[in-house]
């Protein structure tokens, strides 16, 4: 293998340009070209690729987002559009692809893969629900950033004896509410895994108010069956006491931007570098991941059907901690 591509694909996640870096460094290391495609599926299928050198990923490490841009291909889902990919990249000579991305950039790597062309994954989303890797690029980052606005947050809902519902990215998995929640001392947490009854929330926010509490703080995951403003309006309707006033915060992008943290940049170069080596080794069709300590490789089929579970320690230790 001579030529081979990166491109990161989805929800931009802070550490993909570690990756990146990682991928095109380790590969010219390794005697190879590095090509970088824009855009994620969408450059691949448009032939938007340039050849990457050392310097062209120089000072990119602590930046968030990606450098080579991010999308979410439609055309990408056809049949058509991933041969009109392949056809792209065997037209510049690559043979090899390395996909940084979650979980619908890795179902899009398997049908590639599925379609006889190598390629290797890199566990990337601020989501943390891709089966495969104990952790995945960017959520440490973005951790950090709910955390920074949860510790913020709580100072003005003492100051006003409010509670504040504040609603956290993750699409249908509970990781980040869940640990921002516990990092975050939250008052509740409410998540997609557990099933939420507004009327038991809301007894239980007032009985922190009467026992003297000066601020409830609700982390609420956006996929739980009730986000943060539909649970403020279920509150209101239905004539709920909470004790306090309330409001709602959604954090939103804000938690994708941010400087990725040191543990994201290791990350990000850890398994950049170890998809290349995989490569090399002719170890494709896989996602690379971490157990542990360990860098892991999971076949991607397994990983597009595979499901990462909430570790039930932690949703234990949130309700007991939040008196
Ligand atoms: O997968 C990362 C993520 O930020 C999710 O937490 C969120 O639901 C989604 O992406 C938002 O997607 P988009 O960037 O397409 O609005």
């Amino acid at each position: 293998m001579k030529n081979i591509a990166v491109l990161t694909s989805g929800g931009d996640a802070p550490g993909m340009n570690a990756a990146i870096r990682a991928v095109v460094r380790t590969g010219l290391g390794s005697g190879l070209t590095v090509w970088g495609v824009y855009q994620g599926y969408s450059g691949l299928i448009e032939g938007s690729f340039k050849k990457l050198g050392a310097r062209d990923v120089g000072s990119i490490i602590q930046r968030g987002g990606t450098i080579l841009g991010s999308a979410r291909c439609m055309e990408f889902q056809t049949e058509e559009g991933r041969e009109l990919a392949i056809r792209r990249m065997k037209g510049a000579g690559i043979e090899g692809l390395v996909v940084i991305g979650g979980n619908g950039s890795q179902t899009g790597a398997n049908a590639l893969h599925q379609m006889g062309f190598p390629v290797v994954g890199v566990a990337s989303t601020i989501d943390n629900d891709l089966y495969g890797s104990d952790i995945t690029i960017g959520v440490d980052t973005a951790l950090n950033i709910a955390l920074d606005a949860l510790d913020n947050l709580k100072v003005t809902a003492s100051s006003h004896r409010r509670a504040l519902l504040v609603e956290v990215m993750g699409r249908k998995c509970g990781y980040l509410a869940l640990m921002a929640g516990i990092a975050g001392g939250a008052e509740a947490i409410v998540l997609p895994e557990i099933e939420v009854i507004p009327e038991q929330l809301a007894e239980r926010i007032q009985d922190g108010y009467e026992r003297g509490k000066p601020h409830a703080i609700v982390v609420v995951a956006e996929g739980a069956k009730y986000n943060a403003e539909a649970l403020c309006k279920y509150f209101e309707e239905h004539d709920l006491l909470l004790g306090y006033e309330f409001r709602s915060t959604v954090l939103g992008y804000v938690q994708r931007g941010g400087v990725p943290t040191c543990s994201d940049r290791l990350l990000g170069t850890r398994l950049g570098s170890e998809a290349v080596e995989q490569m090399i080794a002719g170890n494709t069709g896989v996602l690379v991941g971490v157990s542990g300590n360990s860098v892991i490789t999971t076949p991607l089929d397994e990983v597009v059907t595979g499901h990462k579970p909430l570790d039930p320690w932690f949703l234990k230790a949130a309700d007991m901690l939040a008196r």
